[in-house]
């Protein structure tokens, strides 16, 4: 029996600067897609994996977060009189029930792997689930549940991978492989954003973690890694061996949000996969074509 799932990570300390001035004032994750932020997303797919307890890594600047995960009582009222439930009921959606929000600040940028670090007191002695909400995942069975159920058969930890073009192995940790069945990949070793004539395969990480609890020995290590920063990658490479270490090939389409193409083709790709949307957004499409 594996212990299950119950607590996820959210590293939301980045300072958004490829999406300046838009995040000048508000949080890069808060940026909307559609009528969502980015952020939300992310809670709904932790949330649709089994997840209870949210625990966001944020930094300077991100309290309009805070305020968006809240309970607007104020809001909810007014809505109510007014007897809009449509409204009502979206904004409830966005609340995360009380004392199953935890916020911590990492107070430099000091890497992917010390957001993490800064989560351990939080997370405890129990395995957790990591989401970037950057990487947006649009997939039937939302993606973390997909690594929960492959979690369920193989314990241990998870990376959610997809094959990338080698020029691009120097933007992902990318897997070793020792064994591959086509979903499942057994990994021999991980490497942060190697050069794509050293990387060891085109099998790359993705957003999406679920990790036992002795990675923070590791990151608690704060050895510099790629770019000189402390990589989660490299405390990952720590466990192998040592616990089951798989990446899944996960059904769904991953969009990189951290880039502007990506956030309009996942905004595009989303509105057309919403029945309210998809006819608008496919004839104003053919109207700019
Ligand atoms: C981080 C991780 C990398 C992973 C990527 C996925 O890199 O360090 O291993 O492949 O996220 O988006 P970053 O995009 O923060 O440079």
């Amino acid at each position: 029996m594996t212990k299950p799932v119950r607590k996820a990570v959210f590293p939301v300390a980045g300072l958004g600067t490829r999406f300046l001035p838009a995040t000048k004032a508000i949080p890069k994750e808060m940026l909307p897609m559609v009528d969502k932020p980015l952020l939300q997303h992310a809670v709904e797919e932790a949330r649709a994996a089994g997840i209870e307890d949210f625990v966001f890594v944020t930094g300077a600047g991100k309290r309009a977060i805070e305020d968006h995960f809240d309970t607007d009582s104020e809001l909810n009222r007014t809505l109510g009189a007014r007897g809009n439930d449509e409204a009502l009921r979206a904004v409830r959606a966005s609340e995360i029930g009380a004392g199953r929000l935890f916020y911590t600040r990492q107070p430099t940028p000091l890497g992917l792997g010390h957001a993490v670090w800064c989560a351990r007191e939080m997370v405890g002695d129990e395995p957790f689930a990591v989401i970037l909400p950057d990487d947006f995942i649009l997939a039937g069975v939302p993606c973390l549940k997909q690594m929960i159920e492959a979690y369920d058969e193989v314990g241990g930890n998870i990376v959610a991978v997809v094959d990338v073009p080698r020029e691009q192995t120097n933007r992902y940790g990318i897997l070793d492989v020792a064994a591959d069945d086509g979903r499942l990949a057994r990994v021999a070793g991980l490497v942060e954003k190697p050069r794509p004539d050293e990387a060891p395969s085109t099998l790359s990480i993705i957003g999406r973690y679920v990790l036992q609890p002795e990675v923070f020995a590791a990151l608690g290590h704060h050895l510099q890694g790629a770019g000189g920063e402390i990589q989660l990658t490299d405390a990952m490479a720590t466990l192998i061996g040592r616990q089951p270490f798989h990446g899944l090939r996960f059904q769904g389409t991953r969009f990189d949000c951290g880039s502007k193409i990506g956030f309009l083709e996942a905004t595009l790709a989303h509105a057309l996969s919403r029945p309210d949307l998809a006819d608008h957004v496919r004839a104003m499409i053919r109207r700019y074509a």
